[in-house]
C-alpha cells in the first residue's frame, strides 16, 4: 500500500515509520521545513525511545521518507491520514480543527485516482462529515472516502503500543474504505489484535470516551490518596486491592501530581464541549477536570508545606519536569503549574530533566537548569520529584542528603518507600502514604 502521513509530529512520525516497517511506502509530509530538513539528514525532531532507529532503518530500506510536498506525495497514494495537531481552541476549550482543515483543503486539490481519507488526529464527532463536504466542494470529481482511525499510542512506549495494539479502531462508511484500511492493517490482522469496524462517528467518539475514562481512573486515585492521607491509609495497598478485580484493572491507578500531557487535558475538555454542544452534558468529566485541575496547585502547597509552610527565599530543586518519563514533551506537564506556584511564593527554582530541558525553557523561564540530578540538589533546602524518570528511583541517597540544605524529599510519584526513608533520616512527603 502506498500511504501519505500529513504531519510529522509524535503520533505522524511514529504511525509513518511503522506503517513502514510493516511494509508499506510510506510518505510523511511536514508544513514545517525545518522538520523536514532535519529528518532528510536523519535527524529525529522528537525525543521517543526507538523511534531514531526505526526511521533510519525504513528510510534506508527505501520505505520511507519526508516532503513539505503534499502534491507530489499524494499522486500514488491509497490512503491519506491526517495526523496534524488539534489542541485546545484558546478561550473555549473545544477542539481547534484549523490545522485539520487546512490539511484537506490542501489535500482536496491534490487528489488523483480512489483515496481513503483517515482522520488520524482525535477529533470531535462530526468532523469526518465536515472534511468530506470540504474535499467535495474544493475538487467535485474526486474519487474519495472518509475514515476515522483514532490513534491510542502513548508517548514513551509509542511504537510497541502501535505495532502491538490492545485494539485498532475503524470509523468507515464503505465496504471500499474498509477494504483498504483492513489491507493498511492486515499485518497486525495476523498478530491477531482485535479491529473494531464501526461507524465514522462512533470511531470519532471512541478515542474521546478512551481518554476520559482513563483521565476519571487516575483522578479518582488521586482523590483516594488524599483520603488515604487524611485516614492513615496506603494508596498504593488501595489501588492493588480494586486493581485485581478484573472489572476495575490495576492500570492508571498510580496516584500522583494529576494527569498532563497532549491529550488528556485537551480531550477531556473537548469532550464536554461537543456534550454541552448535544445537550447531553458530562457531569462526570467536568468534575474530573476541576479536579484534576485544582490538584496541580495542590502539590505545590503540598511542597510548600513540607518546606515548613513557607519556600520564601527557599531553594527548592525540581526533579523531573516532563508530563511522563521517556518523552520530551511539556505540553500541559504538571511541573510548569507546580514551578509557578513555587515561585509566586518565593521560591528559587532549580531543575533537573533527563530529555525536557529545552522545551522546558519555551514555558519555564527564570529556573536554574541543572547538567544532572545531582548537581540540581546542591544547596537545595528541597527536593520535590515531579517526573518518574528510571534515573531518580536509585539515587545515591547518602549524597543527596549531603547536597541539600536540609533532608527534606517530596515524592509525588511514591518511587521511594516511606519507612527505607525515614530510616535514612530523610523527611519523606509522598502522596497517599502515611509515612509509617
Ligand atoms: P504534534 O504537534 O506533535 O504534530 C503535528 C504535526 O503536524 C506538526 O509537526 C505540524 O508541523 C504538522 N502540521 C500541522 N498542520 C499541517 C499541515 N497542514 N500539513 C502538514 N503538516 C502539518 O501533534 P501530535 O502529538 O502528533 O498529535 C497529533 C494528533 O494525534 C492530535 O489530534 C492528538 O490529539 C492525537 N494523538 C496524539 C497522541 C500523542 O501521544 N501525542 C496520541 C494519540 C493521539
Ligand atoms: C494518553 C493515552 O494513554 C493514550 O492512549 C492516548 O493515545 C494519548 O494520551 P499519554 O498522554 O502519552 O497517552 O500518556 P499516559 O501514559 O496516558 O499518561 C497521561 C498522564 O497521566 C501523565 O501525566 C501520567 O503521569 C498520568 N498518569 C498516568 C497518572 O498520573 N497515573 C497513572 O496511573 C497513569
Amino acid at each position: 500500500m502506498h500511504i501519505t502521513m500529513i504531519g510529522a509530529g509524535y503520533v505522524g512520525l511514529v504511525s509513518g515509520a511503522c506503517f513502514a516497517d510493516f511494509g508499506h511506502d510510506v510518505i510523511c509530509v511536514d508544513n514545517n521545513p525545518a522538520k523536514i530538513e532535519a529528518l532528510n539528514k536523519g535527524e529525529i525532531p522528537i525525543y521517543e525511545p526507538g523511534l531514531s532507529e526505526l526511521v533510519l532503518k525504513n528510510v534506508r530500506e527505501g520505505r520511507l521518507s519526508f516532503t513539505t510536498n503534499l502534491g507530489e506525495a499524494v499522486q500514488e497514494t491509497n490512503a491519506a491520514f491526517i495526523a496534524v495537531g488539534t489542541p485546545s481552541r484558546r478561550g473555549d476549550g473545544h477542539a481547534d480543527l484549523s490545522y485539520v482543515y487546512a490539511a484537506a483543503n490542501e489535500l482536496a486539490q491534490n487528489l488523483k485516482g480512489y483515496t481513503v481519507i483517515v482522520d488520524k488526529s482525535t477529533v470531535p464527532v462530526g468532523t469526518g462529515d465536515e472534511v468530506e463536504k470540504i474535499i467535495r466542494e474544493t475538487n467535485p470529481d474526486a474519487d474519495f472516502d472518509v475514515a476515522s482511525n483514532p490513534e491510542f499510542l502513548r508517548e514513551g512506549a509509542a511504537i510497541s503500543d502501535f505495532k502491538r495494539p490492545d485494539r485498532i479502531v475503524i470509523g468507515v462508511e464503505t465496504e471500499r474504505a474498509a477494504d483498504v484500511m483492513r489491507e493498511i492493517y492486515r499485518p497486525l490482522y495476523l498478530n491477531q489484535a482485535p479491529i473494531l469496524m464501526t461507524s465514522r462517528r462512533t470511531a470519532e467518539l471512541t478515542k474521546y470516551a478512551a481518554n476520559a475514562f482513563l483521565a476519571t481512573k487516575i483522578t479518582f486515585i488521586n482523590e483516594m490518596a488524599d483520603l488515604c492521607e487524611k485516614v492513615g491509609a496506603n494508596v498504593q495497598d488501595v489501588a492493588r486491592g480494586i486493581g485485581l478485580d478484573n472489572r476495575i484493572g490495576s492500570k492508571f491507578l498510580h496516584a500522583g501530581p494529576g494527569y498532563g500531557g497532549s491529550c488528556f487535558p485537551k480531550d477531556t475538555l473537548a469532550l464536554i464541549k461537543t456534550a454541552q454542544e448535544y445537550e447531553a452534558p458530562s457531569r462526570i468529566v467536568e468534575a474530573v477536570v476541576e479536579v484534576n485541575e485544582s490538584r496541580k496547585s495542590a502539590m505545590a502547597d503540598k511542597i510548600i508545606a513540607a518546606c515548613g509552610g513557607s519556600v520564601k527565599g527557599k531553594t527548592i530543586a525540581l526533579l523531573g519536569l516532563t508530563f511522563k518519563p521517556n518523552t520530551d514533551d511539556m505540553r500541559d506537564a504538571p511541573s510548569i503549574v507546580i514551578a509557578q506556584r513555587l515561585q509566586q511564593a518565593g521560591a528559587t527554582i532549580k531543575a533537573y530533566d533527563p530529555e525536557g530541558v529545552e522545551q522546558a525553557k519555551q514555558v519555564l523561564t527564570n529556573i536554574d537548569y541543572a547538567p544532572d540530578p545531582y548537581s540540581c540538589l546542591e544547596g537545595a533546602d528541597a527536593v520535590a520529584i515531579i517526573t518518574e524518570w528510571d534515573a531518580f528511583r536509585a539515587l545515591d541517597l547518602k549524597r543527596v542528603k549531603t547536597l541539600l540544605k536540609s533532608p527534606t524529599l517530596i515524592d509525588l510519584r511514591n518511587i521511594y518507600r516511606p519507612d527505607e526513608m525515614q530510616r535514612q533520616g530523610f523527611h519523606y512527603v509522598s502522596v497517599g502514604r502515611s509515612n509509617s
